[in-house]
């Protein structure tokens, strides 16, 4: 929610911010803006819009020449997405240059002190007060990072926070409550960013800053210290992939680059968690197995599509370790004061790791004293660190607002951290783990066999495009899947589309059908529990009955379902409860294709932004 970039080097900070920025489009698009200094004084330019508007302007109107600067692109929370709010925000004097990411919660009280004392302020956003406030604090501490530390401790809220003072040449200053702030360590130059990505063409070494930390920049380094002034210890580390893995590598969107490179991601997430003796290994679990022998209830919180990752989640870790196990929406949690103890176990799906409502979430367990452990695929971000323990997913960068390999990947986490608790636990055979490993090793492999079958999907996609609504139904982890092709039609192709369970329909959605209704039905294997199966042949019959027109996705194999299909997509066999991995992939496809059709822009839809900071 909101990217920002500061940089102080020697190349042009005006090119290194807007190419940093370009890579940050994913946090928010509703307006850009960039500010240098320059000349002794601060120079900027800011559009409404998306990024490409800015571009245009400083084409037209370039920057004077300078090596310092920060740079903006915004998801909107106080005032409307016009020029005048977008960032970055000025003093009166026009010697500071401020970028945010958050929600300044006293902004109102500190813009009645500020007009008190005369000052002007421009805007409707929360972050205008903070450069007039910096303005002061500098003229009197003579010392930007000193200002900064004084600002921020009357600051309440989410603010992450980047600054520059025509008064303080070579200097970037930064600060970080609730939101992601990293630093990038260049030869002779520094960065700073809301994710590694903005400046991973330059560096691939970076410093995590901790919560109410404030660092300085200069050309050679960085010094970060507590809001209270004291030194902060830091932690370095190096970034293991590199600016290609977030380049869209020939394809003409970043979503299906990520819809392509499930197969990868998948296997990625799998690499080494089982050893030669066969006993599963999470390194990352850091909660010790005496306390996880203990826990008896888990508890799953997540938000959107991590929500429905964590839906299925819930079906396997109930199988496989026979504890009762809820999942709950992160938003919902905390509000229903849930029952929570040192024997829960809460584990937290994000992918960016920065969700605020997870977070508020985590932070909430946690304090009742539960164990937290993140399922997350953004290293060293805000989740995972205030978490007991994490499994990364290894995803690579999703860069598309609508997440496709990250759900791939948190589910085959989820997988491992129910054969896990199942193998200390001891309700799972060490050859029964091994059998549920090795039918995952085959996942990335059957992912691939179905995205060489989608041809017919995207022509199905592309004949609905004119259509107002689809139905998605299914069963047992069947439902959660149906939620997910749901999600994504709305979040893509800005349809009503509803998911529902087959089961439910009879009680009321059935009414919604009529004549040539598109229903998709996610069918359950006929192996296995075959009564999931007929049962759900049965509500095809029912649907189609209505008028239905049925687009089934069925295994391999599943010829009840070909009299009953008006459109059949098949996928390979798989157990039961692994089926959302490969069932999934076709509504990807479908979603990301009707909305093209649609004339969508399928990396940045209206109105969403990829990670959201606030609640
Ligand atoms: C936003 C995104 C969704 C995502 C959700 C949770 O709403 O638009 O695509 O599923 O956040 O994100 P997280 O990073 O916590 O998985």
């Amino acid at each position: 929610m909101c990217g920002i970039v500061g940089y102080v080097g020697g190349q042009s900070a005006q090119d290194v911010v807007v190419a940093g920025l370009k890579r940050l489009e994913y946090r928010g698009y509703d307006s850009a803006g960039v500010a240098v200094l320059a000349d002794g004084g601060l120079a900027g330019a800011k559009k409404a819009g998306k990024l490409l508007n800015l571009e245009k302007e400083l084409k037209d109107r370039p920057l004077p020449a300078g090596n310092t600067g920060v740079g903006h692109t915004r998801w909107a929370t106080h005032g409307g997405p016009t020029d005048v709010n977008a960032h970055p925000h000025l003093d009166n004097a026009g010697r500071v240059a401020v970028v945010h990411n958050g929600i300044i919660e006293n902004f109102a009280a500190l813009r009645e002190e500020l007009a008190g004392r005369g000052h002007e302020l421009a805007s409707e956003t929360d972050t205008e007060v903070v450069a007039h406030l910096l303005a002061e604090a500098y003229s009197s501490a003579g010392d930007l990072a000193e200002a900064m530390r004084q600002v921020c401790r009357r600051l309440h809220g989410a603010f992450t926070l980047v600054a520059v003072h025509a008064d303080a040449p070579d200097t970037v200053v930064g600060a970080r409550r609730n939101s992601p702030l990293v630093v990038g360590v260049g030869d002779g130059e520094m960065f700073l960013a809301s994710d590694v990505a903005a400046f991973i063409a330059h560096t691939r070494d970076a410093i995590e800053l901790g919560q109410d930390q404030v660092v300085e920049l200069s050309r050679d380094g960085a010094t970060v210290t507590g809001f209270d002034g004291l030194p902060a210890d830091v932690h370095a580390y190096h970034v293991d992939w590199d600016a290609s893995a977030a380049e869209k590598g020939g394809y003409a969107s970043f979503m299906l680059k990520e819809i392509a490179d499930q197969p990868k991601a998948v296997a990625d997430t799998l690499l080494g968690r089982i050893d030669a003796s066969g006993t599963l290994h999470l390194d990352e679990v850091r909660i010790p197995p005496s306390e996880l022998r203990e826990v008896d209830k888990v508890v799953i919180i997540a938000c959107g599509t991590a929500f429905h990752a964590g839906m299925i989640a819930k079906y396997a870790i109930e199988h496989v370790t026979r504890l009762p196990c809820e999942t709950e929406l992160a938003s919902e949690f905390r509000y229903r004061d849930p029952i929570l103890d040192r024997h829960t176990l809460v584990v937290a799906i994000s992918q960016s790791g920065e969700t605020m409502d997870t977070l508020m979430a985590v932070r909430h367990a946690r304090e009742q004293g539960a164990k937290v452990l993140a399922i997350c695929n953004t290293n060293g971000s805000t989740i995972p660190r205030e978490s007991d323990a994490v499994l990364y997913t290894h995803a690579g960068p999703e860069v598309a607002v609508a997440s496709t390999k990250a759900f791939l990947t948190q589910l085959v986490a989820c997988y491992l951290v129910a054969l896990y608790l199942g193998q200390i636990r001891g309700t799972k055979w060490g050859d029964e783990i091994r059998t549920v490993v090795r039918q995952l090793s085959e996942v990335p492999r059957q992912v691939e066999q179905v995205l060489g079958t989608m041809e017919p999907v995207r022509a199905l996609a592309r004949s609905l495009a004119d259509r107002d609504t689809v139905l998605f139904v299914g069963r047992h982890v069947g439902y959660p899947v149906a939620l997910e092709g749901a999600l994504k039609l709305k979040e893509l192709a800005y349809m009503h589309a509803e998911g529902f369970a087959a089961g439910e329909l009879k009680h009321g959605p059935i009414a919604l059908i009529d004549e040539g209704l598109p229903v998709v039905v996610i069918v359950p294997s006929p192996r296995g529990r075959s009564v999931l199966h007929d049962k759900i042949v049965s509500n095809i019959q029912e649907i189609r009955a209505r008028g239905a027109r049925t687009v089934v996705i069925a295994e391999e194999g599943d010829e009840a379902v070909v009299p009953y299909a008006d459109h059949l997509i098949r996928i390979p066999a798989t157990p039961t409860l692994l089926q959302p991995l490969v069932a999934t992939v076709p509504l990807q496809v479908f979603a990301c294709e009707l909305a093209t059709a649609r004339g969508n822009e399928v990396d940045q839809p209206r109105n969403l932004a990829k990670s959201v900071t606030v609640e």
